[in-house]
């Protein structure tokens, strides 16, 4: 097969984990035999820097004229202790989510037996936890208008808007998940406060109805942060709006063990995206300390969802899997006294293993 891929490095530590996603892919291309046509794309900061636009129009077409994009992570302390700076660099995220209609972010949240002493849990809550979490990604406070300042500056706003087709079409995808799963939704809102919730409410409501198998759950989102930390096992799939979902995955990552290793798959209307779910952490660029795992695990999601290659992404999931048995291991997962590895070592440790394979 010919694997036509879009690569968005972006900023902080992006390029050195997309640097080892893209060996990893070019290993799997190279066992199982499929071409690898790649492109590399700006899009952030480096985009602003080089062109004035987080997400050029170049970079669009690339990505329109792709099978799937590979993505690394924006952002930049530049702008981040700049409130007042007129373009941001997570413009290029959003601008390129909703460009692309990518409506639906997948995370899952797994466990892996070798870090479950690595979890800021006890392995007895840890142990089993195994869900999606279903983001809605291009609607609610990221796009709803207006938003802005007032004239004098002292007042801000944001506003939360959803139709109720955008919520249809993200609750329905939850049911279908959870048809191929273990047959329960867990729908997360603040329906006791918010007009958007009740909207998501009624809507999740009648679609569970067309889902007799599946168990229908409503939480309210204080409550779903609460039940992650101390019951993760209890969910399968967990499906909610987009600020909501950004915060409550954050902290789903780390019931893995790390914030590195958790993968993600942005789907919807035109080239799905594939990035892990933590962000450019630029304190860190150019050190080889990255966790180079949540790219590399997107792109066995890639493989899987772009391309339905599913024995390609199992090999890379296995490869991922040997490499934490082995311990080999960025800085977060080892502890003192680990051989130390870095994010190229941890790269070319599972690129060796799936060539040898
Ligand atoms: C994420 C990130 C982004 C988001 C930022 C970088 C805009 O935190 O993908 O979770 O908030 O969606
Ligand atoms: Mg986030």
């Amino acid at each position: 097969m010919n694997i036509k891929i879009a690569v968005l490095p972006g900023d902080g530590i992006g390029p050195e984990i997309i640097a080892q996603a893209l060996e990893v892919t070019k290993a799997v291309c190279n066992k199982f035999g499929h071409t690898l046509d790649y492109k590399k794309g700006l899009v952030g900061a480096c985009a602003i820097d080089a062109t004035g636009n987080p997400y050029p129009e170049e970079t669009h077409e690339l990505c329109m004229q792709s099978d799937a994009v590979l993505f690394g992570a924006v952002g930049d302390l530049r702008f981040d202790n700049n409130p007042s700076a007129k373009v941001r660099p997570e413009q290029g995220l959003l601008a390129m989510r909703k460009k692309l209609g990518l409506y639906a972010n997948l995370r899952p949240v797994t466990t892996f037996e070798s870090l479950i002493d690595k979890s800021p849990l006890r392995p007895e809550i840890v142990r089993g936890a195994d869900f999606m979490c279903i983001r809605e990604l291009t609607g609610g406070l990221y796009f709803g208008r207006p938003q802005g300042r007032s004239e004098d500056g002292n007042t801000a706003y944001d506003t939360c808007v959803y139709t109720r087709e955008e919520v249809e079409r993200i609750v329905k995808l939850a049911y279908e998940y959870a048809m191929k799963r273990r047959k329960k939704v867990t729908v997360v809102d603040k329906a006791n406060v918010l007009a958007t919730s009740r909207l998501w409410r009624e809507v999740a409501g009648e679609i569970a109805k067309q889902y007799p198998e599946v168990e229908t759950e409503f939480m309210f989102v204080d409550n779903a942060a609460m039940r992650l930390i101390q019951w993760p096992s209890s969910f399968d799939v967990m499906v909610t709006e987009n600020m909501f979902g950004d915060i409550l995955t954050d902290e789903g990552s780390v019931i893995t063990g790390s914030m590195g290793l958790l993968p993600s798959a942005s789907i919807g209307v035109h080239t799905s995206l594939f990035e892990p779910i933590h962000g450019s952490w630029p304190q860190a660029a150019g050190k080889n300390i990255a966790n180079p795992l949540a790219t590399i695990l997107s792109a066995a999601m890639m493989f899987e969802y772009a391309f339905g290659l599913l024995e390609e992404g199992a090999l890379i999931r296995e490869a991922v899997n040997a490499s934490m048995a082995q311990n080999v291991c960025t800085p977060d997962l080892q502890s003192d006294g680990d051989t130390k590895y870095g994010t190229a070592e941890v790269g070319a440790w599972i690129v060796d293993y799936i060539n040898k394979k």
